[in-house]
């Protein structure tokens, strides 16, 4: 039988690239991969070339292995639960080697322009200048690389050192923090990672930890299993029962016994002088840490609630509180940036860009994105379901919906997404992982029977794959 696959770019090798390499590898799909950097493995190549990883010296990831490994592709048995970053980009190059993709990637070179053309396809314009084109394009340039700093910024001047998280090294790169008054702004995992590290005894000589708004802080072991245990992979299939109750088991079951269990292994973050959360647990991205309560108890860190105003070399707070400060680290989070596309071929803003599936706008059927989910677990077993569908649907073995019934769905989930979610530019992308990956494996289906019915037609692969090669 005569086959017609598009020729597909994937801008990006970090994680969510290099699982999109294997889904389209293995499925004899024809693909170019480029990468900004020399290396793969993107956040998690330290002091990566590509100037965009956000990595730490000690940084540890806070999902545990079990659920952040690719199900092709297992962690290492002998890894520890919490593996450093240096491990994690072990596993990745580990990965490459497996599956021998270091051959498809085209390193150092960034992709400056992706372009919509006339007869569907996409234009790249590459830092060497070259430009190829396209039938399909896969979207993996990460979202946790582009610093968000207050907006608008606090009022006053500040005359000591400023910085972003994302610039934050160790205790003596980029910047000199030894013995010196540090205010760590924000209270997700880069605040609570940053102000343990320099709260520790011989680091910094205060540290201070303001937050705006209160979170649940879960601890990364409950007794001796990782806190997370209680998830299922979501690459895995769902037991029978999820078939049922898929998202009210969470809401009803799973996320009350965790804020219990935690409440009962650490306390409430009110007892440690933080903010008490406005919202259920479940209901805003996990910030997990094992230490902050040990720093917080030990008066290592002292709670602030937010800034007030900026006042030289002191801070005020809302509380009327005055300290001096030497340095200013915003833990702020991040924005989704696509540098390589014009403003109009994707409007969006405030981090707000709804999706089909958290994949596709209806507006292109052959433009993807990939990892683009902040999920309650890790975004490694997500994207790969994500890419293997992906597979599937350049192959022609998936057919999406008509546009409408995508706007309609893609609307309705967005809307469910911020009725559930607290209101912030860190919810805008957020997702259940089992309820996720249960109904992408749903769309999955009815996709395959879609496709099924327009096995015989030519026009079987979506309309605007031009130049889809016949193999
Ligand atoms: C400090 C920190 C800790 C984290 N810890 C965890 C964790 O424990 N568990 C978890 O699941 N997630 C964690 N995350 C989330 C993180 O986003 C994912 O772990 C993972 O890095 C996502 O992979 P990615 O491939 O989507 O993005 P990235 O890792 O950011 O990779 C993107 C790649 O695309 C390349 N690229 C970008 N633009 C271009 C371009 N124009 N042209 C060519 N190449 C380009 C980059 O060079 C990079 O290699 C953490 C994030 C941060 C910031
Ligand atoms: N060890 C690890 O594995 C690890 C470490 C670091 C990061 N990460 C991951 O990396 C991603 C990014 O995490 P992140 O902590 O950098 O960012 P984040 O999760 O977006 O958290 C940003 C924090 O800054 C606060 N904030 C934002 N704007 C503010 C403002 N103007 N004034 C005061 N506070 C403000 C937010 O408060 P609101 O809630 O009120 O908006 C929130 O507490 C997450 O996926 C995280 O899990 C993982």
């Amino acid at each position: 039988m005569t086959r017609t696959l598009p020729k597909v770019a994937i801008i990006g090798a970090g994680s969510s690239g290099m699982i999109a390499c294997r889904e389209l590898k293995v499925r004899g799909i024809p693909f170019d991969c480029f990468e900004k950097g020399s290396q793969a493995g993107g956040n998690w190549i330290f002091k990566n070339d590509n100037g965009m990883s956000a990595a730490y010296r000690s940084l540890h990831i806070n999902t545990s292995r079990q659920q952040m490994e690719f199900l092709c592709f297992p962690m290492p048995r002998h890894y520890p639960t919490y593996p450093h970053h240096s491990q994690i980009a072990e596993y990745f190059d580990a990965f490459l080697d497996h599956f021998r993709l270091k051959e498809d990637i085209t390193f150092n070179t960034e992709v400056k322009k992706a372009e919509p053309q006339k007869d569907g396809s996409w234009q790249l314009t590459l830092a060497n200048g070259t430009q190829p084109v396209y039938d399909a394009v896969i979207v993996a340039n990460g979202h946790h690389w582009d610093p968000r700093w207050p907006e608008p910024a606090f009022p006053g001047e500040f005359h000591g050192i400023t910085m972003h998280s994302h610039a934050y090294l160790d205790p003596t790169e980029p910047h000199e923090l030894i013995d010196r008054n540090v205010l760590v702004v924000g209270m997700g995992n880069s605040a609570m990672d940053i102000a343990c590290e320099l709260g520790n005894r011989g680091v910094a000589r205060n540290v201070y930890l303001s937050a705006r708004s209160g979170t649940h802080i879960m601890p990364k072991f409950f007794g001796s299993r990782p806190a997370d245990a209680f998830l299922r992979h979501p690459g895995r299939e769902p037991f029978w029962w999820e078939h049922i109750v898929p998202y009210q088991y969470f809401e009803k079951v799973a996320f009350p016994l965790i804020s219990w269990k935690i409440r009962r292994a650490v306390g409430r973050p009110e007892d440690y002088g933080l903010p008490k959360p406005r919202h259920a647990f479940g209901m805003a991205h996990p910030t997990i840490s094992s230490e902050v309560h040990i720093r917080l108890g030990s008066g290592d860190i002292k709670p602030k609630p937010n800034i007030k105003e900026l006042q030289g070399d002191r801070v005020q707070f809302v509380d009327g509180s005055v300290v001096p400060i030497d340095a200013i680290i915003y833990a702020t989070g991040y924005k989704i940036s696509f540098p390589f596309f014009d403003k109009t071929v994707l409007p969006y803003e405030n981090n707000d860009l709804p999706l089909f599936k958290r994949m596709m706008s209806p507006r292109y059927d052959n433009l993807l994105f990939l990892g683009l989910v902040q999920p309650l677990c890790s975004i490694m077993p997500i994207a790969e379901l994500q890419a293997s569908f992906m597979g599937d649907y350049l192959l022609g073995t998936y057919r999406l919906p008509d546009k409408d019934t995508m706007d309609k769905v893609m609307r309705a989930e967005h809307e469910m997404m911020k009725r559930r979610y607290t209101d912030s530019q860190r919810h805008t992308i957020q997702i259940n992982c089992l309820e996720y990956s249960y109904d992408l494996r749903k769309e999955f289906k009815e996709g395959r029977k879609r496709a099924e019915r327009w096995a015989d037609k030519p026009e079987r692969v979506p309309t605007t794959f031009p130049s889809a090669v016949r193999v």
